[in-house]
């Protein structure tokens, strides 16, 4: 696929409408207050966004935000499908759901961070949107509701994109986190006006897929989190790339199980042990060097207090489970992350969540923030996690785009990407 694509600075925007589609899935309290937990997705987009406004362009902001269920009748059959009792199921639910979902709070901040209020309207494409997208002037800033209102947005309706498209002149994607969808906002747009990319695709695209096509070798992958299923893409891919790839998390234990280690009650996906075995062959037919861990730390629950201590690998009683990797695979992982050219980061290598267990992925993200070695940091937990022990600053790039991040690595075409205009 071309990462090559056109951006703002290719396009002349002065006195013109600009669609610009932003990840604006902003973490939200989960008490329904309408605070915006984290706001690092509409901080990113600022660049781009004050760009416009700099040349005389008038801005039409969109995003989805979360996944609202469009009719009752489905919401119900979602309900239910999670075991939830009938009765309990109302229509009041529901609206209270999608209210939750609207962009009414992204708006507030995003017009706090510019230092001007920004217009907002009450649905996508309907009489409102089209109302104020026509009345916009140049240096003026219009969001438009949560995109996922539309049923044709994760349809990729054309007649959907089509009458997005008919509010602007220019179309531009600075959505990193949703380049995996192909939407109607996020590609289908794209038939209907000139796309190009805004400043943060840019440099997703220059940080994670200059690391993957032209990386400052040895290129050292780092791959936790739970399970090997969400990551295989990943890793076969990175099997063609890397110098050497790390495994942590809980994926190690099928790897571990596979290898016919005993792991007590510890995560396994017994349907990818063979999987797991031909990673290990993979390796070692590419020379890739492929690490695991050797001990690890083993929990009597899955608690912030539970007992604890320290087995070798693969040696996991019954009834204890491994929540984190042992001192000495830190040591190893360690080692491995100082002689780096490029570390890749994606997924933690235990349950952070709880102190205890934590050491691993505080003791990875440290190592990080001290080698020379550009580092990349997926999106998601291990962004998080990084951010939480407080070395953001001292990372190369973190990725605002968790699934976009991780179809990236696995080399995956983005159909957010892909419809943009070649250079
Ligand atoms: C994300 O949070 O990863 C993006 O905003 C995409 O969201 P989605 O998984 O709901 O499409």
């Amino acid at each position: 696929m071309n990462y090559n694509k056109k951006t703002v600075k290719d396009m002349d925007v002065k006195g013109k409408k600009v669609l610009l589609r932003c990840d604006f899935n902003v973490p939200m309290a989960k008490d329904g207050s309408g605070v915006i937990t984290d706001d690092k997705r509409i901080r990113a987009a600022l660049p781009t966004i004050q760009y416009l406004l700099d040349q005389g362009a008038a801005v039409i902001a969109c995003s989805h935000m979360g996944k609202p269920v469009a009719t009752f009748e489905s919401y119900k059959k979602k309900q239910l499908e999670k075991g939830k009792d009938e009765a309990s199921i109302t229509e009041e639910k529901w609206k209270k759901s999608l209210a939750e979902l609207r962009m009414e709070p992204v708006a507030a901040r995003l017009g706090e961070l510019l230092g001007k209020s920004v217009i907002l309207a009450d649905d996508v494409v309907g009489p409102d949107a089209q109302a104020k997208a026509a009345a916009l002037k140049p240096g003026e800033v219009l969001l438009l509701q949560n995109t996922r209102f539309e049923k044709g947005e994760t349809k990729n309706d054309p007649a959907l994109a089509k009458a997005m498209a008919a509010m602007a002149e220019i179309y531009v994607s600075d959505a990193f986190g949703a380049v995996h969808r192909a939407h109607a906002s996020t590609a289908g747009v794209a038939d209907y006006l000139p796309a190009v990319s805004g400043f943060l695709i840019q440099k997703e695209l220059d940080f994670i897929g200059g690391a993957l096509a032209n990386p400052k070798r040895p290129l050292v992958a780092i791959l936790g989190g739970s399970k090997v299923s969400s990551k295989i893409g990943v890793i076969n891919n990175l099997l063609e790339i890397a110098d050497t790839i790390i495994i942590g998390g809980g994926m190690a234990y099928t790897f571990s199980a596979a290898q016919g280690g005993t792991v007590g009650d510890s995560l396994l996906e017994e349907d990818w042990k063979d999987y797991s075995l031909e990673m290990i062959q993979k390796a070692k037919d590419k020379g890739v060097k492929l690490l695991l861990p050797v001990d690890t730390v083993i929990a009597d629950d899955f608690a912030p207090d539970a007992n604890s201590q320290v087995v070798k690998a693969g040696g996991i009683p019954d009834g204890w489970q491994g929540l984190d990797i042992g001192p000495e695979t830190v040591k190893l992982y360690c080692d491995a992350v100082a002689g780096a050219g490029t570390v890749i980061w994606n997924g933690p290598m235990g349950v952070f969540e709880f102190e205890k267990f934590a050491a691993g992925t505080k003791a990875v993200a440290e190592a990080l923030s001290k080698t020379d070695a550009i580092t990349i940091i997926g999106g998601g937990d291990s962004a998080a996690a990084v951010q939480q022990l407080g070395y953001a600053d001292k990372m190369t790039h973190i990725s605002t785009g968790g699934g976009a991040s991780l179809e990236f690595m696995e080399g995956k075409e983005l159909p957010g990407v892909a419809c943009l205009l070649d250079k």
